[in-house]
């Protein structure tokens, strides 16, 4: 009988799945484990897609997206970062994060290669690593006081003759943690004294609260790479816009990648819907103000649960700059899945298992801060009760 390919059997479960097909059956539960807000995407965005569909946008686009949408994104980054990107071989629109993430990942891997993957992490980047014929090898971030760190000589050593690129997500799912400019830069650094790909996953850079003002962006690796570098940027519309079922994002690349990646594009899903495209352009254009109050929310939220954490037997937590996620250590925990699983079913409290983002996971769980205070607030009295029961 003919076999499913190796390289396919051996992509691991989500685990954050596994989970939540056992919340699924039960009524009740206080979701926490998946990374999106309850909010509904915003009228405005809404609206866009009804008035494309009214006005034809119901046929193929082109496979690197509308260039209408392209040169919006190009305005985007020349007015964040002041950096300058051609839209027509910089810029490719894909149908969500995860798929600009699957067709430059696809790019760079050939069968045997090896990626440097920065964990905790969404576990995507690793088995989309697998799917290639190639091997993740993961590199955890280590917790130094009260800030995660990047192991730059854990890293030297990881790096070997079939090393191809190096992933790091800033901010980070799940830790927030977000890069600083020196380690963005020795990370670049890194990558170009051998010849490695950088991918930066960025798609929570909006998500930042310790800019200047809220609405400020973390600054983008753009702002270091030049145009030639091997440098690959992920982005989504989901997060910042409330879009997670649209699945539109994009990537940003060395021309080369560019190119290759729309050409790849129509072997896969050809482009993002094309309405949805014309909405992500309008939440770009006129998003700011619902972003910023969306903002207000999450960081109300973030700190609401820290206070929260910061009360509970053997839990330690960093405080986070960026994304939706807390990602707390709960003292001798050697099992998260089975944590997370009785909490679920004694307390209807649905968290997100550390072991699910791979090395430096284990010992801790997600929560996606993204929800309502009216979903947070019995959540941290549960988990409360939970871990003084013991
Ligand atoms: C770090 C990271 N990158 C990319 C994505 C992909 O988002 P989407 O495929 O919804 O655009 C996610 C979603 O959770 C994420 O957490």
């Amino acid at each position: 009988m003919p076999e499913i390919s190796r390289s396919v059997q051996n992509v691991p479960h989500s685990r954050i799945r596994e989970l939540a097909e056992v919340a699924m059956t039960m009524d009740g539960v206080l979701r926490l484990f998946f990374g999106e807000s309850n909010l509904p995407t915003p009228d405005y965005i809404k609206q866009a897609a009804v008035a494309a569909l009214a006005d034809g946008y119901t046929f193929y686009t082109e496979n690197a997206g509308l260039p209408s949408l392209r040169r919006a994104i190009a305005r985007h980054y020349e007015k964040w970062h002041g950096v300058e990107l051609d839209p027509e071989s910089e810029i490719v629109v894909t149908a969500s994060g995860v798929q600009a993430l699957n067709v430059t990942l696809r790019s760079m891997l050939d069968p045997g290669d090896e990626a440097l993957v920065l964990t905790p992490a969404w576990p995507n980047g690793s088995s989309i690593v697998a799917m290639s014929n190639a091997v993740a090898r993961q590199i955890a971030h280590p917790l130094c006081g009260d800030r995660y760190r990047v192991d730059f000589d854990a890293l030297e050593a990881a790096a070997g003759p079939r090393t191809r690129l190096l992933l790091y997500t800033s901010p980070s799912n799940p830790l927030g943690w977000v890069a600083t400019e020196e380690e963005q830069q020795r990370l670049l650094d890194f990558c170009r004294a051998r010849n490695l790909w950088l991918v930066a996953d960025e798609v929570y850079d909006r998500l930042f609260y310790a800019g200047r003002t809220l609405g400020d962006p973390v600054p983008s690796i753009l702002r270091k790479a030049t145009r030639d570098d091997a440098v690959t940027v992920i982005h989504s519309f989901s997060k910042s816009y409330c879009m997670t079922g649209w699945r539109v994002g994009y990537l940003i690349a060395r021309r080369d990648l560019g190119r290759k990646a729309t050409q790849l594009n129509e072997f896969i899903i050809s482009h993002a819907p094309s309405f949805a495209q014309k909405a992500a352009e309008t939440a770009l254009e006129c998003g700011e103000p619902e972003l910023v109050r969306l903002l207000h929310r999450l960081k109300e939220n973030r700190d609401f649960c820290l206070t929260a954490l910061n009360q509970m037997p053997g839990v330690t937590v960093p405080k986070p700059d960026g994304a939706f996620y807390l990602f707390p250590k709960i003292n001798g925990l050697t099992d998260s899945f089975e944590f997370c699983r009785r909490l679920l079913v004694e307390t209807k409290v649905g968290l997100a298992p550390g072991v699910a983002f791979g090395a430096g996971g284990e010992g801790s769980v997600r929560i996606c801060y993204a929800a309502d205070r009216s979903i947070l607030g019995p959540a941290m009295e549960r988990l409360d009760k939970f871990l003084r029961a013991g």
